[in-house]
């Protein structure tokens, strides 16, 4: 079976991380399409995945826009849409990885008569987007895929309620190749020598700098622990976030943790940086509709801690796997930080407990596996995946 994927992203968020995985095992029988160039590409190319920029021109469709702005803009995609619908001729499905991806998806598997799948990563609501952007996405789905991914209960939930067809609807969770995240000993000293985390107890943040993941409630949780916790910020403002990345800077100065907090900008050495922590924070205030990062924290070895909304709270049993705090309180997620300073050993098994669970969870070939299926299911045509190794 061969596949056109489209991403309307050439920044590499965690839906975008998420389709390398997936496109991998279909080699040249895969190809994605990006509506815009940059690292996504490059991450792609470096894993021998097919990819071609479409278009350079930015779709200015926003999270917030009404309906006319959202038309006019649709309009201005004529050329795009042409192209994709060229090549889709030559692939049996579309794959629209996200929501902009899904409406010329939509419109391209009209004109050229083939299947569309898409894959939901985010939860519907008005949280999250207009009111507009939420009935195109359901409408479209609804008329024109014939399955629709949802990488969390939260997802599936969430579109069903805003009148998706249920009946489309498939759960897969992100899938990790958990051998990519075990480090050595000394790659964690050389990292917390070369960032001075020596004695520190040392709380990680790893996410694109955005208001809904909350920061800030990091950064003021700290602000009541003791003097040896530090935060390193993993990431940067990937869609256009730079007021908020100020307001960081400045709040910690306001607050005087200057020497305590430390903004790291987009890395690629996670599995790294994770185990150079002893605690992984998820705050984001609007509820996730996955979290990759909680997931990765856990691969890693590493205590997790939270924020109790959406897909966190399939991925963390509080106590068991981890821990879950209410979403924007601060003093919460400082307690659980000072039992976790605390309590060393505790914690220390939590995370093994954890690890071992999400290897098999979140496996990747058996995700990969299950997607085969699904695909296989619905467009009654085998899917060959390579087995592993080759
Ligand atoms: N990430 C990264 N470099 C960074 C910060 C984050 O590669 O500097 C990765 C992180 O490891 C995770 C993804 O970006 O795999 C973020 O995905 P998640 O689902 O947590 O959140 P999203 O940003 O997609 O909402
Ligand atoms: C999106 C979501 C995130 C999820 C990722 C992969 O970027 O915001 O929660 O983990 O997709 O499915």
């Amino acid at each position: 079976m061969k596949i056109l994927f489209l991403d309307q992203s050439g920044k590499p968020g965690g839906a975008e991380l998420c389709l390398i995985d997936i496109a991998k095992p279909y080699g040249d029988r895969a190809l994605v399409g990006l509506f815009a160039d940059g690292l996504f590409r490059k991450l792609l190319q470096q894993q021998h995945i097919p990819v071609k920029v479409l278009t350079t021109q930015a779709i200015q469709v926003r999270k917030q826009s009404n309906l006319l702005q959202s038309l006019a803009s649709v309009g201005k995609l004529a050329p795009l849409l042409t192209q994709v619908v060229q090549i889709a001729k030559e692939y049996d499905i579309i794959y629209a990885n996200t929501q902009k991806a899904l409406v010329i998806g939509a419109l391209a598997s009209f004109l050229a008569r083939r299947p569309l799948v898409y894959h939901l990563h985010d939860i519907l609501s008005s949280e999250h987007f207009s009111q507009t952007n939420l009935r195109i996405a359901v409408t479209l789905a609804n008329r024109f895929a014939s399955l629709v991914i949802a990488n969390s209960q939260a997802s599936q939930t969430a579109f069903i309620q805003r009148g998706g067809n249920a009946k489309i609807t498939e759960l897969v969770y992100n899938g990790f190749d958990s051998q990519q995240y075990k480090t050595s000993a000394s790659e964690v000293k050389q990292i917390r020598q070369s960032l001075g985390l020596e004695n520190k107890f040392v709380v990680g943040h790893f996410s694109r700098l955005a208001p809904w993941k909350g920061q800030h409630i990091l950064i003021k949780a700290i602000s009541k622990c003791s003097p040896e916790v530090t935060v390193i910020l993993v990431g940067d403002a990937l869609f256009g976030e730079q007021d908020y990345v100020q307001q960081l800077h400045e709040q910690v100065r306001e607050m005087g943790l200057e020497n305590r907090v430390k903004f790291l900008g987009f890395r690629e050495d996670i599995p790294q940086l994770m185990a150079s922590c002893d605690l992984i924070a998820h705050t984001s205030i609007s509820p996730e509709p996955f979290g990759r990062v909680i997931v990765e924290a856990m691969l890693c070895g590493r205590p997790v801690v939270a924020a109790k909304a959406g897909g966190a709270m399939e991925l963390v049993e509080d106590g068991v796997n981890g821990f879950l705090v209410t979403p924007g309180e601060s003093e919460e997620l400082a307690e659980v930080i000072n039992t976790c300073v605390a309590e060393t050993e505790m914690i220390a098994s939590m995370a093994d407990h954890a690890r071992a669970i999400a290897c098999e969870r979140f496996d990747m070939t058996t995700i990969n596996q299950q997607i085969a299926e699904l695909l296989s299911q619905r467009f009654q045509k085998p899917v060959h995946l390579p087995t592993e190794g080759n």
